[in-house]
């Protein structure tokens, strides 16, 4: 139930162009990660590796004992079946109805009978909330729906590792919190290790338990969400809190000459907003990678900002944590329930 996945000094580039280098990163198992970052860091190359659809320069990514770019062709194709993935553009088929999308993957790489691929296909759409979508075309249904599509062909081979390049991408913000709610659900009912891509701060804020940076080449910074959501490092801030001062310029990074300018001018980056509540399941279990609220700052000696984890109907999610994790019974799927203050699985302090 979701593998913890190890990338240790990870390189790439094409040609003379070095995309990222030296990433290296661990996501826990089970936990929900987001990676952000300006366009064209190269965070879809990043997801691409990660499967061996492309191979790093440099570096290791460990799946277990296994060091995924390294293996031999055959134990490369075995260990790509632990990954789900949803890549930015969906990659619907265009001919081919919801039902045959997402039966493509039972068809192609296992011998289920027809029977057995029409319950798990109509399991799936059911959890991404397509029931009664199956004869319709990608080109009939609306930007939310081919991304729900596109989520269960990627759940029909029970990943344990699901990756998902920009579910938000597209949507209007509507859509985009009930994708979210749906993503933080999916992860309470399978527990497999999430990575999600974005550039939508309000998903990134909200959905993920940890968060990663790419910029300028480097992974600037991957961990718990409270870390980065009250870091002082310029830009973390700066990206965190959408605002044009700060190092990241329009086209990618500003020349010192700019960075004095601001300076003089006595700019700053401004200060982060208080950290919002995390999404919790919507039917109430408790996800086995979800930390306590304000656990980590509480340990590192992080004082929140004002108003951090009380969500918009007023309730202090500080407190109310306890009694809510109190009144949800474990789930045998999940493997329990995190007790506030339990170890991290895939081990972390808090
Ligand atoms: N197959 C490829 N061959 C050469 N360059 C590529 C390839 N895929 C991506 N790139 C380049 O890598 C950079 C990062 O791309 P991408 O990962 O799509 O960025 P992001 O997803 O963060 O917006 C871009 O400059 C892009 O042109
Ligand atoms: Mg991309």
């Amino acid at each position: 139930m979701g593998v913890e996945i190890r990338v240790e000094g990870l390189t790439k580039s094409f040609g003379r162009q070095t995309i990222w280098q030296d990433v290296s990163l661990t996501l826990p198992a089970g936990e929900v990660s987001v990676l952000l970052g300006p366009s064209g860091t190269g965070k879809s190359v990043f997801l691409k590796t990660l499967v061996g659809l492309l191979k790093p320069d440099r570096g290791h990514i460990w799946i277990g004992d296994r060091d995924l770019p390294y293996l031999p062709e055959a134990q490369l194709y075995d260990t790509r079946k632990l990954f789900g993935v949803l890549f930015q553009d969906g990659a619907l088929f265009g001919s081919m109805n919801l039902f045959d999308n997402i039966a493509f993957p039972l068809r192609e790489h296992t011998k289920k009978s027809e029977s057995e691929v029409k319950r798990i296909v109509m399991e799936k759409m059911d959890m991404v909330g397509l029931l009664g979508a199956e004869g319709k075309l990608p080109g009939e249904i609306s930007g939310g729906m081919k991304k729900r599509a596109g989520l269960a062909r990627a759940l029909v081979l029970d990943p344990e590792i699901l990756l998902v390049d920009e579910p938000d991408s597209g949507l209007d913000p509507v859509r985009t919190a009930y994708l979210n709610q749906l993503i933080v659900d999916l992860n309470a009912q399978i527990g497999a290790t999430f990575l999600i891509v974005t550039h939508d701060i309000n998903t990134a804020r909200t959905v993920p338990d940890n968060i990663g940076l790419l910029f300028r080449r480097e992974l600037v910074m991957f961990g718990p969400r409270e870390m980065l959501l009250s870091s002082e490092e310029p830009v973390v801030r700066q990206f965190l809190n959408a605002r044009r001062v700060g190092p990241i310029g329009m086209s990618e990074e500003k020349d010192v000459s700019e960075l004095e300018a601001e300076a003089k001018m006595g700019l700053e980056v401004g200060k982060l907003p208080p950290i919002p509540p995390q999404l919790m399941p919507s039917d109430g279990r408790v996800r086995a990678g979800q930390h306590a609220p304000g656990a980590w700052c509480a340990a590192h000696g992080v004082t929140p900002p004002p108003g951090s984890f009380i969500d918009d109907v007023g309730r202090n999610w500080v407190e109310e944590w306890p009694r809510y994790v109190a009144s949800m019974s474990p789930s045998p799927a999940a493997g329990g329930q995190a007790a506030p203050g339990a170890p991290r699985p895939g081990g972390g302090t808090y």
